[in-house]
């Protein structure tokens, strides 16, 4: 766990399963001097997933653990918690990780787990509700807006409490991929002001 680093920057661990895009935006923020925080390791349960070249390339710790190679999620889980230990994680970013955390593992980060979610929830999350599976939700609805959502992970998917969102409108001729286009544009700037206002509000510093 986290010792007192608060005269510091506030070390994430961002947890991904593909592109990594938001995992990119995260980078960016954070290799700014007045950012508060920094990326201290980037694990990926995918081994080929392209935000671990991001990490590599950006001189970033890159982890891969395949959750195929453990027989359950808790043996999977306990490699997650020491790779995590090692690098002395204030808080963990999921951003397109792709694994359902249990509640054993969420107990022992408490408050320290966010994630990002392509919808403006509560509406249109939970189980089954990822990827384009959330825009023609969004579509099919008839709603007027969408936006992302940064939130606490607590073990009932997508219901812990809302950080930031942000809205775009939802034009009439927008397919699942045009909205879901404008929605990551929206995060990539959301999740890194979410992350700011967290490490702010602990007192971490940007130097
Ligand atoms: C994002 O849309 C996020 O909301 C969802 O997964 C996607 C990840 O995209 N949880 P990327 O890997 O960051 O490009």
């Amino acid at each position: 766990m986290a010792s007192d680093r608060s005269h510091a920057k506030m070390k994430l661990a961002v947890l991904i399963s593909g592109s990594g895009s938001n995992l990119q935006a995260i980078m960016d923020a954070c290799a700014k001097d007045d950012f508060p925080a920094q990326v201290a390791v980037v694990i990926s349960n995918v081994p080929g997933a392209f935000g671990l070249t991001r990490a590599k390339e950006a001189g970033i710790p890159a982890i891969s653990i395949d959750h195929k190679d453990f027989p359950d999620r808790h043996a999977f889980e306990d490699a997650l918690q020491s790779a995590l230990d090692t690098h002395d994680i204030d808080l963990i970013c999921l951003a397109g990780f792709m694994r359902i955390l249990t509640k054993q593992f969420i107990a022992q980060w408490p408050n320290k787990i966010i994630n990002t979610h392509p919808a403006l929830l509560p509406k249109f999350g939970g189980a089954g509700m990822y990827g384009e599976h959330v825009h023609k939700a969004v579509l099919a609805a008839g709603e007027a807006e969408s936006g992302p959502t940064i939130h606490y992970v607590i073990p009932e998917v997508d219901k812990g409490e809302i950080i930031a969102q942000s809205r775009v409108a939802v034009k009439d001729d927008d397919t699942a991929q045009s909205l879901a286009k404008r929605v990551l544009a929206q995060e990539h700037i959301l999740y890194p002001e979410a992350i700011r206002r967290i490490a702010e509000k602990r007192g971490f510093k940007s130097a």
